[in-house]
């Protein structure tokens, strides 16, 4: 599904949080938003996801295929989340209901959305942990049962299973330790294109964003400092936003090889920043093993 943003502007209690942003989001394509924490990268998703603050004021267009999000109602927003919309949270422990067994779980926005029978639901369920690498005995678990690279598995499933055309990833990664970080966002890139769906991949970490998403936005205080490759930022960023999350970036890797860049954004950004046959800082080491101490 495409997303198309113009002149979003979010106020809260006449502070204005987003200003002026555009964003576009090819169908089929992963784009990344970068920014340091309180830069406004929630604040966007929420917009997108109609989710905002109740006293928030919010102006300009957000499209999502061919349905406009500013404006629309309760019930075209409800319709639209867990069914074309997946969405993914920074915190799996907080974001699971802990009351609520891992198929219950994964199976509800199922129940909210499609006329199912049980034993349909449960199929898709165990295929679904089939897919994102989770024995089939965790079903009867509950998420304070599982580690947490685990539970990010389960909100994983929990957001794709009823096959959404975009997926909003928000910070999925932040709260697993490093290597988990990694498995879960190859796990998400490699679910999400095989379903073809698009992702907006949301992140203050160039490393994790490297392997998420060619194209970045970089958010600095409300507003888009700057768009690219993400290939091209880790080389030359050039606002003193990109900059710094960079060299924080560079401080955490813990290989300096370089590789070349190879594919280039869908939409339009790369006339911005120039050609993509560069190399850049590989930020992570390819060759993971697989003792993750999920
Ligand atoms: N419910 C709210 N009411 C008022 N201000 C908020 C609210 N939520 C977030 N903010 C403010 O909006 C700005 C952006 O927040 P957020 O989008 O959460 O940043 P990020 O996700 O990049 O860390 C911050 O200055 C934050 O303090
Ligand atoms: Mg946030």
């Amino acid at each position: 599904m495409s997303v198309e943003i113009r002149g979003l502007n979010v106020t809260i209690d006449g502070k204005s949080i987003i200003r002026d942003v555009n964003m576009d989001i090819a169908d089929g394509e992963r784009v990344g938003l970068i920014g340091s924490s309180g830069s406004g990268k929630s604040m966007i998703s929420r917009a997108i996801m109609g989710l905002l603050p109740t006293n928030a004021t919010v102006s300009g267009s957000i499209r999502l295929a061919d349905r406009q999000i500013v404006g629309a109602s309760d019930r075209e927003l409800a319709d639209l989340r867990g069914r074309y919309v997946g969405m993914v949270f920074q915190n799996p422990a907080a974001s699971l209901n802990p009351v609520m067994t891992v198929s219950r779980q994964i199976a509800l926005p199922l129940r909210l959305h499609y006329d199912l029978t049980r034993t349909e639901r449960l199929d898709r369920v165990q295929a679904m942990l089939d897919k994102v690498g989770l024995p089939a005995d965790v079903a009867t678990k509950y998420p304070h049962e599982l580690s947490g690279g685990q539970q990010q598995r389960v909100g994983i499933a929990t957001a794709l299973i009823t096959s959404p055309r975009f997926i909003i990833a928000d910070e999925p990664t932040t709260a697993l330790d490093s290597i988990v970080q990694r498995h879960i966002v190859d796990l998400l890139v490699s679910l999400v294109d095989d379903a073809g769906a698009s992702m907006l991949f949301i992140t203050h970490d160039f490393a994790v964003l490297s392997r998420a998403a060619t194209c970045c936005y970089v958010l600095d205080n409300g507003a888009i400092a700057e768009t690219g490759t993400t290939a091209d930022l880790l080389d030359h960023p050039s606002t003193e936003q990109a900059v710094h999350l960079v060299s924080a970036a560079r401080e955490l890797s813990l290989n300096n090889a370089t590789i070349a860049a190879t594919s280039a954004c869908v939409t339009g950004m790369t006339a911005s920043r120039g050609g993509t046959e560069q190399t850049h800082t590989r930020l992570y080491d390819s060759d993971i093993r697989q003792e993750d101490g999920e």
